[in-house]
């Protein structure tokens, strides 16, 4: 039996942190150990250039989301680990499909209608301001990116799920136009992902600037720790466990006994600085043989480079032939070979 593809999608842009960690990279990492599937993760890099023009941004997530996989262990062995760039294919694959996509479509996706909504509600007199064909186009190129590998699933968070079913629709048109070429993917949605809440008690996100990066140095550690926004009960008092951000971070690393023995010292009043410094330990100890392997393949990019060309190798021996396959269907070859 063919083993399933299961593929997903990393944007370069930022630096990871603790709710990346525990909502996507940990589980994903987890089932590149999978021998019955076979999994396919990749660097999106030019869907950074969508959200960032800063060149050296990007230069920069791309080494850090990197070395961040591989430290955490992500098992290149079993696991495909390219750059998207690197596959050449895939931006090809991405015209072919924009060529049978209906522009109608495009204009229903949530992240370009939020984006014309923003104008309208600033009194903006053209409501495309701002926004280039990139963004407009985006699920095309996401699109191209799980039909290349003919993907079976695709792990995403709840927001992309509009844009597997755009992928759905597309290649179930290119279907229908140049014949059976495409596995019509399924997007795998986890319920129960954990979120964590940032620094100041929404959720951990970029665009809130609320983060604590995943391999922060120990002391930068401590010192975001504390920062995060508690209320005012004192000590003594007895403290909610639920809802509470310093909580709920513990019990994303925490295992179940540990997490019912500092539900039982929110009931007698743990201080907020006692919390604090449980937490940062906890997590410190958790993510400190990382860190280390994190630091030295900083120390050592050549290495990463080497992971990543392995990857796009191995993705290519897939992207190649597929390619000559779809060129040939819609008729593009040589003349008279
Ligand atoms: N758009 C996805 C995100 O923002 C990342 C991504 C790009 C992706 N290409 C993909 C995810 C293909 C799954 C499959 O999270």
């Amino acid at each position: 039996m063919t083993k399933a593809t299961v593929l997903t999608g990393i944007t370069t842009t930022g630096t990871p942190h603790l709710g990346n960690y525990v909502g996507a990279i940990r589980p994903a990492i987890a089932a590149s150990k999978d021998a019955n599937v076979s999994p396919f993760y990749f660097l999106a890099d030019y869907h950074a250039l969508i959200k960032c023009q800063d060149p050296e941004k990007v230069r920069q997530s791309s080494l850090e989301i990197a070395a961040t996989w591989l430290a955490l262990g992500l098992d290149t062995s079993n696991a495909v680990f390219y750059r998207q760039s690197d596959v050449p294919e895939i931006t090809e694959l991405a015209w072919m499909l924009t060529c049978v996509t209906a522009k109608g479509l495009m204009n229903r996706a949530h992240a370009y209608k939020a984006a014309v909504a923003e104008n309208e509600q600033g009194g903006e007199n053209d409501p495309d301001k701002g926004i280039t064909m990139g963004l407009f186009s985006y699920p095309i190129l996401m699109a191209a990116d799980i039909l290349i590998f003919n993907a079976h699933k695709v792990p995403v968070g709840k927001d992309q799920i509009q844009h597997i079913e755009m992928a759905r629709d597309i290649a179930g048109r290119f279907n229908h136009i140049y014949g059976e070429h495409f596995v019509i993917p399924d997007a795998v949605v986890t319920e129960n992902a954990a979120t964590l809440a940032g620094l100041d008690g929404r959720k951990m996100s970029k665009s809130y600037n609320n983060t604590i990066p995943l391999f922060e140095p120990e002391k930068k550690l401590r010192k975001l720790i504390n920062k995060i926004k508690t209320n005012s009960l004192e000590p003594g008092e007895p403290k909610d466990p639920d809802g509470c951000t310093l909580f709920g971070i513990y019990q994303a690393f925490a295992r179940p006994s540990e997490v019912d023995e500092v539900r039982k010292l929110y009931a007698e009043g743990i201080a907020w600085g006692e919390m604090k410094k449980l937490l940062f330990e906890y997590i410190n100890d958790h993510i400190a043989p990382a860190r280390e392997r994190y630091e030295a393949l900083l120390e050592a990019p050549e290495h990463i480079e080497n992971e990543l060309q392995e990857g796009a190798k191995k993705a290519r021996e897939i992207s190649v032939p597929f390619m000559k396959q779809l060129r040939e269907a819609v008729g593009i070859s040589r003349i008279g070979v």
